[in-house]
């Protein structure tokens, strides 16, 4: 099924991890595909490899999303490429854990500015494009930390919390325009920032999820494509793909 043939698609954070996995599925489904990396230039080109191989355009894109500048000026520049916009996911994401009496402002704005002010950032630069075109489809992965908290990710959770905020804001403004901004909620999955927590504390992660696994990158880039390509009357919405370990 082509459903997607013909639009533009960036996914942010697209070198590994779920980014990579929703640029796979998107382009699978027919859309062309801007991959945005930060630093990983080898790890987005295997990506645009494997998509070639599909048949559709794919095209990296090195931003630090971390500055509001280069964030609009990745939309620009994949504009200028293919002269639309019809598919926006914001997925770059880092974490800098720490309980809240070691967390310093560093720590605090690192997170904030590359995890919620990137989505500011790109949004308000493609809803133009999208308003213009009367099409848009925005999905923003934020996390289950940002519905429930997390000991020791306060900036975390809080970039998290506000992007769900924002999006359903954003929702109510852009309803009219047919631009649907919706919010994927992962819990726990496997990658590279699961990765970086200590065994011990996975195997207690693991013992607080219903399902009793993590869950695969895969299945997070399933709900983005659902959205994209079926979600036309869903919006300011976010759905949980989290084994249950926030309802
Ligand atoms: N894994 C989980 O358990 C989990 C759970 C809930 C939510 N999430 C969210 O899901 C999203 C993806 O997470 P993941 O687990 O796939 O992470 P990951 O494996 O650590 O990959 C992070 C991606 O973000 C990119 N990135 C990091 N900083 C960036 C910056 N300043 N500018 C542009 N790109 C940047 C990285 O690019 P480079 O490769 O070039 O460095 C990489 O492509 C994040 O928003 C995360 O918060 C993850």
């Amino acid at each position: 099924m082509k459903d997607l043939k013909g639009k533009v698609a960036i996914v942010t954070g697209a070198s590994r991890g779920i980014g990579r996995h929703i640029a796979l599925q998107l382009a699978q489904r027919g859309a062309d595909i801007a991959i945005n990396y930060c630093s990983r230039q080898s790890d987005a080109d295997n990506v645009i490899r494997e998509i070639e191989a599909t048949g559709v355009q794919a095209l990296a894109f090195q931003a630090d999303l971390s500055g509001m500048p280069e964030a609009r000026d990745l939309i620009r520049k994949v504009q200028n490429q293919w002269g639309h916009i019809d598919i926006l996911v914001n997925n770059a994401g880092i974490t800098r854990d720490k309980s809240m009496r070691k967390l310093t402002d560093d720590d605090w704005n690192a997170v904030l500015d590359t995890n919620l002010g990137s989505v500011y950032a790109t949004c308000s630069e493609v809803l133009n494009i999208m308003m213009e075109q009367k099409y848009g489809r925005i999905i923003n992965i934020t996390s289950f930390v940002g519905q429930a908290g997390n000991f020791g990710q306060a900036n975390y959770a809080a970039s998290k919390g506000g992007i769900i905020a924002f999006t359903k804001t954003l929702a109510l403004e852009m309803a009219k325009y047919n631009i649907t901004v919706n919010a994927i909620a992962p819990g726990f999955t496997e990658t590279e920032m699961l990765a970086q927590v200590p065994e011990n504390i996975r195997e207690q992660i693991i013992a607080r999820v219903p399902m009793g696994r993590f869950g695969k990158p895969e299945e997070i880039a399933r709900a983005v494509v659902f959205l994209a390509a079926e979600g036309d009357y869903i919006t300011g919405q976010q759905i949980n793909v989290n084994g249950g370990v926030y309802m």
